[in-house]
């Protein structure tokens, strides 16, 4: 079975031709980050703007790179939310119009738990269930326990800030480039490459001991602020510390130039810890046969390291299922996927945009 995928929940316009849920023919995405590094952030407006014109090309270039006509597919699946109003829309309006026109099932997904399906996009292992999955993206932060496709119990999550969230804006309090994760990321590894067995304990690691699968990540943004205040108290003064671009101005600091990546170190561990030590306590009490990292922040290299080492050292063989880096990311593979696993098409007229779906109950 071939499922078209269309994926435009935040700033990328994606589209996918996934055959039986695990073999890519064809994986296309495109984003607007460039025009929101500018601003440091996503504008809902620009991003839906943007998605409205590469839609169609997205899917055009999609069937083309699988060499395939709309009449060769057996499914159109979509991302219904979570996710911005007016992006989401774009891609739900469309794969409702071509189902339509096409006479194809439409397949709603959960953007959340698409994500997990990256898993399966991978040739050399299959996930066995019950399997535990931690979603970290820039928006959700969320543990599931999966008993079978379409058998999802929440078990925890974030309280206030997502994962991804945590490292985007603590980023941008450091005077990293938009999108801060990955540069915030590049300069901790640079940081650690240069300082090894270095102690990374600078940030507190909240509500870690307690007995839930929850987080907490909005303290880090405060802890930074303080403690870049304390670091440069000397040249600077602390009344000046009163707005965030007070601190943005830090970043062409040459004290900070110094620091930067020593906090981006610190952040990073602090962030990684806690997800790790939180999941392992899952795994210590449900004992799945797979654990499985899926989100944008799965790309995180220390993140995918320090789950490799606790599988290592705690002799769980083989119960780690990490994608690769490039699908980790938002994309549209895995929704077809995902669609693929849990196929229950619906009518069109039911399909409807949810910015704010939570991963359970499951779509
Ligand atoms: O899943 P995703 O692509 O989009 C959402 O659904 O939100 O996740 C994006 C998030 C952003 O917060 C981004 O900074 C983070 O994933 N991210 C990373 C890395 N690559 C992407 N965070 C840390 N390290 C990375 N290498
Ligand atoms: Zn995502």
């Amino acid at each position: 079975m071939k499922i078209l995928g269309i994926e435009t929940s935040c700033d990328e316009t994606a589209a996918a031709i996934v055959e039986d849920g695990v073999k890519i023919l064809s994986n296309v995405t495109a984003t607007s980050a460039g025009i929101h590094a500018r601003t440091g952030g996503v504008i809902p407006e620009e991003a839906a703007r943007k998605q409205i014109k590469a839609v169609i090309p997205i899917i055009d270039l999609s069937l083309k790179d699988a060499s395939l006509k709309p009449r060769d597919l057996d499914a159109v699946a979509v991302t219904v939310g979570p996710g911005l109003i007016g992006s989401l829309l774009v891609g739900v309006e469309t794969s409702k119009t071509l189902s339509y026109i096409w006479n194809k099932p439409i397949i709603p997904v959960n953007h959340l738990v698409g994500h997990i399906y990256a898993n399966w996009l991978e040739k050399i292992r299959t996930p066995e269930f019950p399997a535990l999955a931690l979603v970290v993206s820039g928006g959700h932060t969320d543990l599931v326990l999966m008993k079978g496709h379409g058998k999802i119990e929440w078990l925890g999550g974030t309280r206030d800030d997502a994962a991804g969230e945590a490292f985007d804006k603590t980023a941008r309090l450091l005077g990293f480039s938009y999108p801060g994760g990955p540069a915030l990321s590049n300069a901790a590894d640079e940081f650690i490459y240069r300082n090894k067995n270095f102690k990374l304990t600078m940030f507190p690691r909240p509500i870690i001991n307690e007995k839930n699968f929850d987080w907490s990540f909005s303290g880090l943004k405060t802890a930074v602020l303080y403690k870049v205040g304390y670091l440069l108290s000397e040249n600077y003064n602390s009344k000046k510390f009163s707005k965030l671009s007070d601190y943005q101005k830090t970043s062409t600091h040459p004290k900070m130039k110094k620091l930067s990546s020593r906090i981006a170190a610190e952040v990073q561990e602090a962030i990684v810890d806690s997800l790790v030590t939180k999941t392992l306590r899952a795994v210590r009490i449900f004992k799945p046969k797979t654990l499985l990292l899926a989100g944008g922040v799965a790309a995180n290299r220390r993140l995918r390291e320090k789950f490799l080492l606790e599988e290592n050292a705690y002799k769980l063989s083989g119960i780690f299922h990490v994608p690769s880096v490039s699908l980790c990311t938002d994309n549209a593979a895995y929704i077809s996927s995902c669609a693929f696993f849990n196929f229950k098409p619906i009518s069109w007229k039911k399909v409807v945009a949810n910015p704010g779906l939570t991963i359970t109950p499951y779509i």
